[in-house]
């Protein structure tokens, strides 16, 4: 059972949760946010444990204001716009990260953009007491939907998170809007708790719909990030002029070999392996080997979205 308390009670038991990396269920005016410090790798981790996601798609950032916006993304002057006319509120705008953000790459997925937004009311007033930016998805496990109040989040995550603020019934009920500026173009990403006719009265423009498929799962998408260089998986030796990406305390065979090696969790933990996965393969990626040579990894917890991911970055490039 997961500790129930209103958000005049919940401040600084919410914020000393997430100074310890933990997650906290809070209200936001769309619906409950599954909140967790976007600069700490272990407490995006925790998120993506707690919702049983299968595999890890990006998550919103939610900041408190333009002013920590523009140190994670750089804004262009529609986005800027925008951000002016709807935050705080549902609004959720996809923007080039920073390449120094504050921001764990277990929350892009290791995208080179982030999707941004400002809450109202206790979710803001959290973030801008915590001084970070809190990725947060819906406060439901993977395929259930959105929670909008504490007795959904409680009824369905009550036994997996140590805290929920109750704020009451959500005010929207439905997630942000999402939209991305590309270029000339503004796309919709995912219709939500603002109507794309508002959106499109303050950008003057029209919003250019992605087709029947929303991008509900970027992860799925070709721009998705994915290595350069090629993987190999559950590999149980290193070939000559492999890199690996290891796990556990067992070696594949002629490790001593390898270019370069980095270990997701040496003591197995795949919490720490989540928090590290995106990181790890950016850093091999970048040391020249012809093949990273990735070592088996249990499909267990959270293993399987990290297998999931493993499997996308090694498919071959369309
Ligand atoms: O109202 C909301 O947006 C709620 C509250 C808690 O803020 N949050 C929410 O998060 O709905 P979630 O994780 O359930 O949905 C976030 C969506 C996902 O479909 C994800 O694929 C997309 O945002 N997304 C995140 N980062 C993205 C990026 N860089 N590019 C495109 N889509 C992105
Ligand atoms: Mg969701």
């Amino acid at each position: 059972m997961a500790e129930i308390l209103k958000t005049v009670e919940a401040m600084d038991r919410a914020l000393a949760l997430l100074e310890a990396g933990q997650v906290v269920a809070i209200p936001t005016e769309t619906v409950y946010g599954l909140a967790g410090d976007a600069t700490n790798g272990e407490a995006v981790a925790r998120i993506f444990e707690a919702k049983g996601r299968p595999r890890f798609n990006p998550l919103i950032a939610h900041v408190s204001g333009k002013v920590m916006a523009s140190e994670i993304a750089v804004l262009d002057p529609l986005s800027e716009k925008l951000a002016q006319a709807f935050w705080p509120g549902p609004l959720t705008i996809v923007l080039p990260l920073l390449p120094d953000a504050p921001i764990h790459p277990l929350v892009t997925a290791g995208l080179s953009t982030i999707a941004l937004r400002m809450p109202q009311g206790f979710a803001a007033q959290l973030i801008a007491r915590l001084g970070r930016p809190l990725a947060a998805p819906s406060a439901n496990s993977s395929g259930k939907i959105s929670a909008t109040s504490a007795a959904a989040v409680e009824a369905d995550l009550g036994a997996r998170i140590p805290l929920i603020v109750d704020g009451g019934r959500t005010e929207v009920g439905v997630e942000s809007t999402i939209v991305k500026v590309e270029g000339e173009t503004l796309r919709l990403l995912r219709p939500g708790g603002i109507a794309a006719e508002v959106i499109e009265a303050v950008s003057g423009q029209s919003l250019v719909r992605t087709g029947g498929a929303m991008v509900e799962a970027p992860g799925m998408l070709a721009s998705h990030y994915a290595p350069g260089t090629a993987l190999r998986l559950e590999a149980t030796a290193v070939m000559p002029g492999e890199a690996l990406l290891a796990f556990g305390s067992i070696r594949a065979l002629g490790s001593d070999q390898a270019l370069s090696i980095l270990n997701l969790s040496p003591s197995g933990n795949m919490r720490e392996a989540a928090a590290n996965l995106f990181a790890h393969m950016q850093a091999l990626d970048r040391t020249g080997a012809a093949t990273i040579a990735v070592e088996p990894i249990p499909s267990t917890g959270l293993g399987e979205a990290i297998n999931d991911r493993l499997r996308r970055a090694a498919a071959p490039r369309s």
